[in-house]
């Protein structure tokens, strides 16, 4: 599976949002690295998941500040996403615990899937109009 490469089109016009959205590439890709590696242990993806969900409680804070403070109106909506976002997370992060078989290419799809759909979706929506 390729990884995630961040390009110009996902830019949001926020020089520090851009920079959290690349740093949240880098760590997927850190992840990649680890469950396309065979050997890994358990504990390292652990340690790799919990750390993502970490930068991503982060990011999400941030940038609902970031929203509120430019007060966008879909707010609301946004900050649903993102919980339901930390919710499939957690929940990865709860069955890899349990020791229950996960496909790798299927947890890196999701989260590509889902980083990538909400940047250009959703995150763009808050972008100011350039002048
Ligand atoms: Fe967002
Ligand atoms: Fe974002």
């Amino acid at each position: 599976m390729p990884k995630i490469q961040w390009d110009p089109s996902f830019s949001v016009q926020v020089p520090e949002i851009d920079e959290q959205h690349k740093e949240w590439i880098a760590i997927i890709n850190g992840l990649h690295d680890v469950l396309m590696n065979g050997v890994v242990s358990s504990e390292t993806v652990h340690t790799q998941l919990t750390r993502m969900l970490e930068y991503v409680r982060y990011h999400f804070t941030f940038e609902e500040q970031y929203m509120q403070s430019i007060d966008y109106p879909l707010l609301e909506d946004h900050k649903e996403e993102h919980r339901a976002f930390l919710l499939e997370l957690e929940n990865v992060i709860d069955t890899e615990r349990q020791g229950k078989i996960m496909l790798p290419s299927e947890v890196m799809q999701m989260l590509v899937h889902w980083l990538k759909n909400h940047i250009l979706s959703a995150d763009k929506k808050y972008m100011l109009p350039s002048d």
